[in-house]
């Protein structure tokens, strides 16, 4: 059997080159860029870092972006004002909070804030019954990049047993949304699953977004299956997904892994400049054809 890597990077270049046409016809059409607001409160190091590269990936795409950063001491009131700015202003299309929140913020409330139609990480109540409901919105970013590389090899989800590792209101639920409502088979596992490693070898396909590193090994794979690792950790000083990569790579008969970094990273990152883009399309050509 040929094993595959699933390459984020090469599969979101091909997609960002199809997806820079259509751009560049919008800002012809609307007569500027697209706009995207990230919102950072504290100076959580993880955080930053995820924000630096998506500031960079929009610098390369022509999207103007800029970035709010709060002092971790500001209250839920100050930070809710800020928001409703941002869904006044013209010139912003997405706007993006960046998770984690400090505990005395209650996340919950200030992704119900930002205006849906801007939201382009898909959190707001409105898009997540879009997702439930299997509708037209705006998607979360992680699991809707998962759906496009499993797209782009054609790896086929319809009746397969799909094991999530992680219930996340990022990962861990979306993903079981969109796998259901593609006709998957799909059970979520936590930290408190009994014989977990015994359900995750009967996945055909595995998705864990845990965190803990190094945490699947070759004796718990399915002969044929797709391994896709979302999580990403430090371990001996090494970036890690939640897959032993070598021993699972060299050890077991499966079709298809992401590495990590270079599997789930890049496809997040599409997912997130796709969706600030489709916002920018329907907030302003199509809200103006329907007027
Ligand atoms: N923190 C970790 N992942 C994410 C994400 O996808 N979006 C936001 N806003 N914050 C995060």
């Amino acid at each position: 059997m040929t094993k595959s890597i699933l390459d984020g990077r090469y599969v979101s270049n091909i997609l960002y080159e199809k997806l820079k046409f259509k751009y560049e016809e919008l800002v012809k059409i609307v007569g500027r860029k697209a706009g995207l607001a990230f919102i950072k409160v504290g100076n959580d190091k993880a955080s930053t870092i995820y924000l630096n590269t998506k500031t960079k990936k929009c610098n390369e795409i022509g999207i103007y972006q800029e970035t709010f950063t709060f002092d971790e001491n500001i209250t839920e009131e100050e930070l809710i004002i800020e928001i409703r700015k941002l869904n006044e202003n013209k010139n912003i299309d997405g706007i993006l909070v960046q998770l984690p929140l400090p505990s005395h913020i209650n996340y919950i409330k200030i992704m119900s804030e930002i205006n849906p139609d801007k939201d382009v990480d898909g959190f707001h109540p409105e898009n997540v019954g879009n997702l439930l409901f299997n509708d037209k919105g705006i998607y979360s970013c992680t699991p809707q990049g998962i759906m496009e590389l499993l797209k782009f090899y054609k790896i086929n989800v319809v009746g397969k047993d799909i094991v999530i590792i992680g219930r996340s209101n990022i990962v861990g639920k979306p993903m079981a949304l969109m796998l259901i409502n593609e006709g998957a088979t799909v059970q979520v596992c936590n930290s408190k699953t009994k014989d977990l490693f015994h359900k995750v070898k009967q996945a055909d396909i595995l998705i864990s977004a845990t965190g803990v590193p190094r945490l699947i090994k070759s004796d718990c794979i399915k002969e044929g299956a797709v391994i896709i690792d979302v999580g990403i950790s430090e371990f001996e000083g090494k970036l890690s997904g939640d897959v032993d990569f070598e021993d699972v790579y060299n050890n077991s008969r499966l079709s298809y892994i992401s590495p990590v970094p270079g599997g789930v990273g890049p496809m997040t990152i599409y997912s997130l400049i796709k969706n600030t883009i489709r916002a920018f399309e329907l907030n302003n050509i199509q809200l103006k054809k329907n007027m």
